[in-house]
């Protein structure tokens, strides 16, 4: 009696790793595909909410976006840089391929700003709706007739102003120039609140990278990312890249429609 009571909870636990190491087994077999795994995942910050293909970022792996499509999350704010300009998501729309974002040099201060033009890389992104160029100026030689009538002082004590014009000429006394996107309905640069708020409200860029393909894959069952060193639209299936999915091919008579 003795040895039965010692035997049957032994026999129990070896059945019960055999099926735990079975169903290990199985599970890393359905994974096998880290890109299937991973890019399924989608980057949430804020009010930025299940942003996938072409960004990457915070739980999203770099092989599952565009290299220079990094979206960073901090204190629940999402930020992404284009040109080597830090500009803050206001809004994200992936039906619409669409974010609003604005410059974060510029949200903080005028008078400080990271001395770089906005401009689109084109490869990834462009202006959705019109807008219009402002250029502000910095480091202006005080005795220049040319200035414009008015400005925001940055050091008094230096004499130091910003100066705001609308289109994107730089001002001939003027040591640097910086041209920002505003809204149309930006008129009167005469004061600088309007002019902080007009930047501020930001502009919105579609973003152009792979997206008849992304939706193409995501029909056909994958999740999008990107392989190779020529970073091309890759397609993952669960069991590996997608068999039907061909970048370069369009499809005919909507197979995946
Ligand atoms: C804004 O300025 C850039 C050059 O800095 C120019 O390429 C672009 O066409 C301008 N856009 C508008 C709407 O004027």
């Amino acid at each position: 009696m003795a040895s039965h009571s010692v035997h049957l909870p032994l026999i129990t636990t070896l059945h019960h790793s055999v099926i735990f190491l079975i169903l290990i087994n199985i599970h890393s077999c359905l994974c096998s595909n880290d890109g299937y795994r991973n890019c399924g995942n989608l980057i949430s910050c804020g009010k930025t909410t299940n942003i996938g293909f072409p960004f990457w970022g915070k739980n999203r792996p770099k092989e599952c976006g565009h290299p220079l499509m990094q979206l960073t999350c901090e204190k629940e704010t999402s930020y992404i840089t284009i040109k080597d300009v830090q500009y803050q998501v206001l809004e994200a729309n992936p039906e619409s391929h669409t974010l609003k974002i604005t410059r974060k040099d510029y949200l903080e201060d005028l008078c400080k700003p990271n001395h770089v033009s906005t401009t689109l890389d084109t490869q990834l992104y462009v202006y959705e709706t019109p807008y219009k160029n402002l250029t502000l100026s910095y480091g202006c030689s005080p005795l220049s007739k040319s200035l414009p009538p008015t400005f925001v002082p940055c050091n008094e004590a230096l004499g130091e102003n910003v100066y705001a014009q609308i289109g994107s000429v730089p001002l001939m006394s003027c040591k640097t120039s910086v041209v920002v996107p505003v809204p149309l309905s930006l008129v009167e640069i005469d004061d600088f609140i309007k002019v902080h708020e007009a930047i501020a409200e930001g502009f919105v860029v579609r973003w152009v990278v792979g997206v008849g393909e992304c939706e193409k894959c995501e029909r056909s069952g994958g999740v999008c990312g990107v392989e190779g060193s020529s970073q091309q639209t890759a397609c993952f299936c669960r069991d590996g890249p997608c068999p039907g999915f061909s970048p370069d091919i369009k499809t005919s008579s909507g197979t995946y429609v």
